[in-house]
């Protein structure tokens, strides 16, 4: 039995198919009945155990209107920075209502809502998801009564929950638009405008199993790299102007080495560092609910707010050496807003625990690898040609050491270490569990296949991105051992790559010089530090310019009228 005529059901499937996000407005008012007609759509909501967290803050003060205006336009501006080679493109679409719309209106969840624990157990954002209910309602109920509305949700939700006086636990989570006008736009704006397409519903709904229909899409592709040799074209004038500096022969010693490398790699005489850059690359591991590191996961999302806020150590050491920092959200297990220094580029929340099943799956390998390739080649087309690859991840030492064992060949005694500083028994349960992880997982010396199943989206985007930096002739400097790691796995999908490496320092890390001599690298330093983060390189980056310096601007024997030894 239908209660409802054949002309209301495709009333309702008409208000679903035209129902717009609006972004232009008519100045007219509403009626205060319309508006209190919307309001009760919006609370007829469902919402988990009933708990109807909904909150609505009608604004109607102009002058609140234009702080909740400069809050958004601040935002704006954050995540076009944040949207790199798209700000443009960003800026240009990007209108919104908030000053011209009649009325405007701030969708919130309530405080207290740990009170609520009905059907949020496991799944606690499942408040939002409510929300989003009351939202949708609304949204259809206007476009019935042929009102436009807009959700906007680029705003910092403590600032504006602090001009709206809310209380701790209460948080805002849309501001709407809503108002009269003139046309509703055929098709989602953004479709309109270019942005993105509607995606096929067949490609996403599936039966019984998840179906992955990203196998062929670019980003699961699996990307290929080109990496030319270096050639010894330039090697034997390099060495004649190094000879040839006013001082005797190799008494710059290993700067005189690198500086021969650098040149090789630029493939010049006269090699120039320009606008170095440090990408630290950041993402949790599963494995690290197994203990095989004395610290808590949450470290590292609270390590990627540090960073941000310029206050960890690769802050101060990149900032001293005038290198520019990124941090790579590769795959943290937190949610971030969007920060200038931030790229947000997550593959997921973590990666799964490899003592039970393989880290990662092969399309999240092959998407984190064409991520890291993707975000130095923007790197490069901004002008950079010196890389510098640091890491953060708690738990990532015992992926390193997985891959350094299965790749390198090595028993695994030899690669593993205290990480952040475990005590002996702490040591010898992470031997363990690497060791069993290992046993179970039948794992050739492949070295993708090596990386998915070990690795963390951070090591993988390393990989990516190394490869890319090498193809690109640019200067990889490499960090400690994680980043070694990574680069242990890039160097057995392409050996070339290792050509274009500088090893910044040999890390206290236990693993890390055999790691170093396994790829017959000699680091620049040794200072007994085990810290990660990019440190080393950074550290070393000086030593790099110094080389470059001096063989392009110290006299020769010729230039300054100085006599050669005799012969
Ligand atoms: C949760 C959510 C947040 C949104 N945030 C914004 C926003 O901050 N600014 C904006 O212009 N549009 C925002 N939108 C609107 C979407 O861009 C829009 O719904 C999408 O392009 C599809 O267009 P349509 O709503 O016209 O079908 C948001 C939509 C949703 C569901």
């Amino acid at each position: 039995m239908n209660e409802f005529s054949i002309d209301d059901i495709e009333a309702v499937y008409k208000v679903i198919a035209e129902r717009r996000d609006i972004r232009h407005f008519l100045p007219d008012p509403i009626a205060p009945e319309l508006l209190d007609r919307l309001l009760h759509a919006a609370h007829f909501a469902p919402s988990v155990g009933f708990m109807q967290p909904w909150r609505f803050i009608r604004v109607s003060d102009s002058a609140l209107r234009a702080s909740i205006h400069r809050l958004v336009e601040e935002e704006r501006i954050n995540t076009a920075h944040a949207l790199h080679e798209r700000e443009d493109e960003f800026m240009r679409l990007k209108v919104e209502g908030v000053r011209e719309c009649g009325e405007l209106l701030v969708a919130a969840l309530m405080d207290r809502r740990e009170e609520h624990v009905f059907g949020r157990r496991t799944l606690p954002e499942m408040d939002l998801a409510s929300v989003a209910c009351a939202i949708q309602n609304m949204w259809l109920a206007a476009r019935a009564e042929g009102i436009g509305m807009g959700w906007v949700s680029l705003f910092d939700p403590a600032k504006l929950g602090l001009l709206l006086g809310m209380p701790m636990g209460a948080k805002p989570v849309a501001i709407l638009c809503l108002g009269h006008v003139e046309a509703f736009y055929p098709k989602p704006m953004l479709e309109l405008e270019g942005w993105a397409k509607r995606q096929k519903l067949q490609d996403m709904v599936y039966e019984n199993v998840w179906r992955n229909t990203h196998t062929t899409t670019e980003t699961t592709a699996v990307k290929q790299f080109a990496i030319t040799p270096l050639s010894g074209a330039l090697s034997d004038q390099l060495q004649h102007k190094i000879d040839n500096k006013t001082k005797p022969l190799g008494a710059l010693g290993k700067l005189e080495v690198l500086a021969k490398k650098i040149g090789r790699i630029q493939n010049t005489l006269s090699p120039r560092l320009r606008e170095p850059v440090m990408l630290v690359f950041a993402g949790d591991h599963g494995i690290a609910e197994s203990g095989v590191s004395p610290y808590p996961q949450a470290v590292t999302g609270q390590m990627v707010l540090n960073f941000l806020a310029g206050g960890a150590a690769i802050n101060v050491l990149a900032r001293q050496n005038g290198i520019s920092l990124r941090v790579i959200d590769a795959g943290v297990n937190a949610d971030f807003s969007a920060h200038p220094e931030l790229v947000h580029a997550k593959v997921g929340k973590g990666t799964r625990n490899f003592l039970h099943e393989p880290a990662m799956t092969a399309a999240q390998c092959n998407a984190s690898i064409a991520k890291g390739a993707e975000l130095v080649k923007q790197e490069i087309d901004n002008g950079s040609n010196v890389v510098a690859f640091g890491e953060m991840g708690i738990g990532n030492t015992s992926s390193a050491a997985a891959l350094m064992c299965i790749l390198g060949q090595f028993p695994l005694e030899a690669c593993i270490g205290r990480g952040t500083g475990l005590d002996d028994a702490g040591l010898i349960r992470k031997r363990e569990i690497i060791q069993q992880a290992i046993a179970s997982r039948s794992v050739g010396n492949d070295a993708r296949e090596a990386l998915a199943a070990f690795g963390g989206f951070e090591i993988a985007m390393m990989v990516g991105g190394m490869l890319q930096a090498a193809e690109s002739s640019a200067v990889l400097l490499i960090d400690g051992f994680i980043v070694t790691a990574a680069l242990l796995v890039a160097f057995k999908m392409e050996p070339a790559v290792l050509d274009y490496c500088v090893f910044s320092h040999q890390s206290d890390e236990s693993g890390h010089a055999r790691l170093l001599r396994h790829l017959g690298a000699e680091p620049l330093l040794n200072l007994d530090m085990r810290l990660g983060e990019g440190t080393g390189a950074a550290l070393a980056y000086p030593l790099l310019a110094a080389a470059v310096n001096f063989l392009n601007d110290m006299a020769s024997f010729d230039s300054a009228g100085v006599s050669k030894k005799a012969q």
